[in-house]
Order: C-alpha cells, then sequence, then structure tokens
C-alpha cells in the first residue's frame, strides 16, 4: 500500500491507491487544513511534497489556478486534496504554514506543534 510520511509531524500512514494526501492526513492525525471539505476551491490544503512526487496523480488546470492564488508556492506545492496516490511507494510531504494555519483554527481546541 502507499504510505505518507508528514515529514514535521513524525506521522506515517498507510492509505489505499486512489487516496488523497488530505485522506491521509486525516487518517494519521496530522494537521492539513481543509476548508473547502476538499472540493479544489481554497488552498488551504496546500503541502509540499519533498519525495515521491512520481507516485501522484499530475495536477489538473484547476489545481493548478487554485495554487496560483496560494501562499509560498513552490515547484512541489500540491493541493493535498487533489493529490492522489497511483501506486506503491513513500511519499514525503511537508504541510504548508497557510494549512497549519488553516487547521488549528479550524480545530481551536487542539494545541499547535
Ligand atoms: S481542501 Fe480546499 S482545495 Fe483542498
Amino acid at each position: 500500500m502507499p504510505r505518507v510520511r508528514f515529514a514535521e509531524q513524525n506521522v506515517e500512514v498507510e492509505v489505499a491507491v486512489d487516496s488523497s494526501i488530505l485522506q491521509a492526513a486525516q487518517r494519521g492525525g496530522a494537521p492539513e487544513g481543509s476548508a473547502c471539505g476538499g472540493v479544489c476551491a481554497c488552498s488551504t490544503c496546500h503541502v509540499y511534497v519533498e519525495q515521491g512526487a512520481e507516485l501522484l496523480s499530475r495536477a489538473s488546470e484547476d489545481e493548478e489556478d487554485i495554487l496560483d492564488k496560494a501562499f509560498d508556492v513552490k515547484m512541489s506545492s500540491r493541493l493535498g486534496c487533489q493529490a492522489k496516490l497511483e501506486r506503491d511507494g513513500l511519499i514525503v510531504v511537508r504541510i504548508s504554514k497557510e494549512s497549519l494555519d488553516a487547521y488549528y483554527n479550524e480545530h481551536p481546541a487542539e494545541v499547535r506543534k
């Protein structure tokens, strides 16, 4: 099964093929924002893929349009709700500050680590 490691949180999750990075975060309890509920309408699930980008689905034009409006975008940027794991292997992800801020705004009872 594909695995997603959230580097800064020291969380690693196994997920089924076709799962998104956001679904992996939710399964593993990693603090990734998801203000629009995963429908490619915000950029609060913005992550940086540090390893294993070739295992992911390609970014659609809609995803690229949303990323154009995100903060601190890099070559490795993806929307976690849109990037799906297409094959077995390990991907390593860093959650953007934008996404961490959104997550903790959405979950005020959780203590930021
Ligand atoms: S959760 Fe809004 S675009 Fe991913």
